[in-house]
């Protein structure tokens, strides 16, 4: 069904170049600039400067001028169209924010180290790994909820729980190892580290590395934990010299081209803590919103449930199952679109650009609100319902980068397959076995890096009667 607003906004592209007014958000003050307000709530920051004043802003934050863009012809221009004009915003010889914790690996680095690194780990995610990986995928799910059985009809927090699940689930299909002992410390260590990440990059207070404060001292040890973490499982792959196709063994065995020279340890450990990092944290909170949505919308549960049982009718899911379970995918999207896990997206101009009639400098930073195109009025209908339904209609918008969860262009998530197959596939094991209700008052969005539900979710998990597989002459 076309959305009418799509088809106006279409109609008057085709007529003309778009072309956009950047607006200064008001009351900058003189040093900090919108720091202040910034920091109290970025994300609603971000939404409501969007809501009064337009899809294309100036702010300061501090010495820093940040441009935020929520419209899907401005992305396009940045992540497909002049893509070769944007880079990340980090700078290996000084890192700030992500680089901080990830070092220079594939989220954070730019260039021809980018590159050449994309094109060593793109392949481990190729779909004709993917039915292997979701075979793992179920099988540490089934492991990790048959652990649930001692909470069952208790409240615990979903957040949480989803979390240490991507976790394991990341740990085995990257790197053929259980991380179920180090859980909650890596979990912890993850949380210290991106608050830190996030806040040296926006707080332009945020005191220097090198000074001995509680709160350096406490990035300083989790980082150590981190890295003896990853040092550990590189020393111990080498050291058996067992193979496993998995990321690990195409990190270690990546040549370069022309020299023959294997990646440093520091270029190891930089790759396998982006992919560790980034593969889980993600899928973690984008299945954490889809059981509070679902926990909220009564009617999608009832649907979701009788897909699950029709479908899978007692059994674990597979791949094969997933193109059979269109509603559950409908709702991780919708869940993706409501909630996106990466609900910004930051680039800097490398010369000076023109886009949307905008000419940026140099050295520009730019913010893609993806939460803000998510939710904009010009391109979804009742942008602010949860309307799984939307995906099942093919009430897809026109504009390509008006949903933009997994990024776009040549820098779009290298694990979006892996994703997509991951999200689903858990959400149909758990809702076999599990009814999750919300068991508190209000739940709160946070930005940080990712889009966390602030302080978890806590849910209670009733247990389903799931329904037996009758076997009759050997046939279920
Ligand atoms: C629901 C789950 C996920 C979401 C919403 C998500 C989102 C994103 C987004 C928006 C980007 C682009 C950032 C940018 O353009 O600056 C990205 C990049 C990336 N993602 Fe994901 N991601 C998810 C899952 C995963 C998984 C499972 C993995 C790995 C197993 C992964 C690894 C990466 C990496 C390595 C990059 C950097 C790619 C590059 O720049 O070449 N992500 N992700």
């Amino acid at each position: 069904m076309p959305i009418p607003e799509c088809d106006t906004v279409r109609a008057i592209m085709a007529n003309s170049a778009p072309s956009f007014t950047l607006v200064d958000v008001p009351g900058g003050m003189p040093l900090f600039g919108h720091a202040g307000t910034f920091k109290k709530n970025p994300l609603q920051t971000i939404s409501a400067w969007w809501r009064q004043h337009g899809d294309a802003l100036r702010f300061r934050l501090g010495p820093k001028t940040l441009h935020l863009f929520s419209h899907p012809d401005l992305a396009d221009e940045i992540l497909i169209h002049q893509s070769d004009k944007f880079v990340k915003v980090y700078d290996p010889r000084r890192p700030v924010g992500l680089a901080l914790v990830l070092g220079n690996g594939l989220v954070t680095s730019s260039g021809e180290v980018w590159k050449r690194h994309r094109r060593i780990i793109q392949p481990i995610f190729h779909r004709s790994r993917m039915a292997a990986m979701a075979d793992r995928m179920a099988q540490v799910g089934e492991q990790r909820i048959a652990g649930w059985a001692d909470h069952a009809g208790k409240p615990v927090d979903i957040a949480t729980e989803m979390m240490l699940l991507a976790l394991e689930v990341i740990s085995q299909t990257m790197f053929t190892t259980s991380m179920t002992q180090h859980t909650a410390q890596i979990s912890h260590a993850l949380r210290v580290s991106l608050k830190y990440a996030f806040d040296s990059f926006h707080n332009p207070l945020h005191p220097p590395k090198w000074l001995p404060t509680a709160r350096n001292r406490e990035f300083r040890q989790v980082m150590e934990f981190m890295d003896g973490l990853v040092y550990g499982l590189l020393t111990e792959r080498r050291r058996s010299g067992e193979q496993h196709g998995d990321l690990l063994d195409q990190l270690l065995q990546a040549r370069d081209e022309e020299t023959g020279a294997g990646l440093s340890d520091q270029e190891l450990r930089d790759e396998a803590l982006t992919i560790f990092a980034a593969g889980h944290e993600t899928t973690a909170n984008a299945l954490a919103w889809t059981w509070y949505l679902l926990a909220t919308h009564p009617e999608a549960k009832a649907r979701f449930h009788e897909e699950v049982d029709r479908v899978l009718n007692g059994r674990t899911p597979s791949a094969d199952d997933l193109p059979h379970l269109p509603y559950t995918r409908a709702l991780f999207d919708e869940s993706l679109r409501l909630f996106p896990p990466a609900p910004a997206i930051q680039r800097k101009t490398l010369t000076s650009t023109t886009i949307g009639g905008l000419t940026l400098p140099p050295g520009a930073i730019v913010l893609i609100g993806v939460h803000n195109l998510h939710r904009h009025p010009a391109f979804w209908r009742d942008p602010e319902r949860f309307l799984p339904e939307r995906w099942l209609d093919g009430e897809r918008p026109a504009a390509r980068c008006a949903y933009l969860p997994f990024g776009a262009g040549p820098r779009a998530c290298v694990g979006t397959h892996f994703a997509a197959i991951e999200g689903p596939l858990l959400l149909a094991l758990i809702g076999r076995h599990y009814d999750l209700q919300l068991a508190q008052q209000h739940v709160e969005p946070e930005l940080m890096v990712t889009l966390r539900p602030k302080g978890g979710i806590r849910m209670t998990l009733q247990p389903r009667q799931v329904p037996t597989v009758t076997v009759v002459n050997g046939v279920p």
